[in-house]
């Protein structure tokens, strides 16, 4: 699919790596909207991208069934979802404290809220996008869905890590089943990338995790888009993950 070719809707596109794919997407020549759950980002991002924007939540079903109507009225159709919005709420399983032995858990509500948005959220979105390209016959469609490196199990991430393996494996299962009907879907797995989730780390956190990198920095968001870019033009992927991680291993 041709870039001039492509109405897109980007998930969490107020900031970070949505934000950039956005207007990447509008630069390129596409139309381009985005929703994100965060009104003011919305109204922000918006104005200064000028391109449609949104106020959804990718884990509330009936805002995601009318949030694709909208979407595709203000682009005039839609043929490309980027499954972006996601969140962390990193924790240890269990934890044990070493002053006083008092043990601390995951609360339950961490683990929730992180499948909610993240693996909810697609699935969401993606049954709601796939609906919308059979009924309206739209046989060339693209599914981009935003796992992580953390899929292979990130310490303190069980939570994030579930949901990011789960969204590559759905990857799969979601390409096996709409190649019928003229909709590839495919996974990026970034690394660790320049953006608001990973800059809110500590200083010394930040350090530890860029040591181990081969590439010994950390990605840019326009080097992700890059491959937004190649899944949404090669007609020949589907169903696989494309690993942009600075050749990091977890
Ligand atoms: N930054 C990284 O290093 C990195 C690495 C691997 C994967 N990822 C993934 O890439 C995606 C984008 O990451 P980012 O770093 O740009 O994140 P970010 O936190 O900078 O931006 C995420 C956006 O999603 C929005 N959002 C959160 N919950 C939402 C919801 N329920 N509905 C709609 N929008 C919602 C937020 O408001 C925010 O604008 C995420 O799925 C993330 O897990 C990021």
């Amino acid at each position: 699919m041709q870039l001039s070719e492509v109405s897109a809707l980007v998930t969490g596109g107020a900031q970070g790596m949505g934000r950039v794919f956005t207007q990447a997407f509008r630069d390129a020549g596409a139309k381009v909207a985005f929703c994100d759950v965060n009104a003011e980002g919305v109204a922000e991002a918006a104005e200064a991208l000028g391109v449609p924007g949104f106020v959804a939540d990718v884990s509330d079903e009936a805002a995601v069934e009318a949030l694709i109507g909208q979407a595709a009225e203000a682009l005039g159709g839609l043929n490309v979802l980027v499954n972006n919005a996601g969140i962390t709420r990193d924790g240890l399983l269990v934890k044990k404290d070493r002053a006083t032995g008092a043990l601390r858990t995951m609360p339950l509500d961490r683990w929730n809220q992180v499948l909610a948005v993240n693996l909810t959220g697609p699935f969401l979105c993606t049954r709601a996008f796939a609906v919308r390209c059979i009924e309206q016959g739209v046989t060339d469609a693209v599914v981009v869905n935003m796992s992580s490196i953390s899929r292979a199990g990130n310490m303190g991430q069980g939570n994030y890590s579930a949901t990011k393996a789960g969204l590559a494996a759905d990857t799969v299962v979601w390409a096996k089943e709409l190649s019928r009907y003229g909709i590839r879907v495919g996974a990026i797995a970034p690394g660790f990338i320049r953006t608001p989730m990973v800059e809110a780390m500590r200083p010394e956190v930040l350090e530890k995790v860029i040591a181990p990198v081969p590439l010994r920095r950390l990605g840019e968001p326009e080097e992700i888009w890059a491959a937004v870019r190649f899944i949404v033009e090669c007609g020949y992927f589907t169903g696989r993950v494309v690993d942009v991680d600075g050749g990091l291993r977890l």
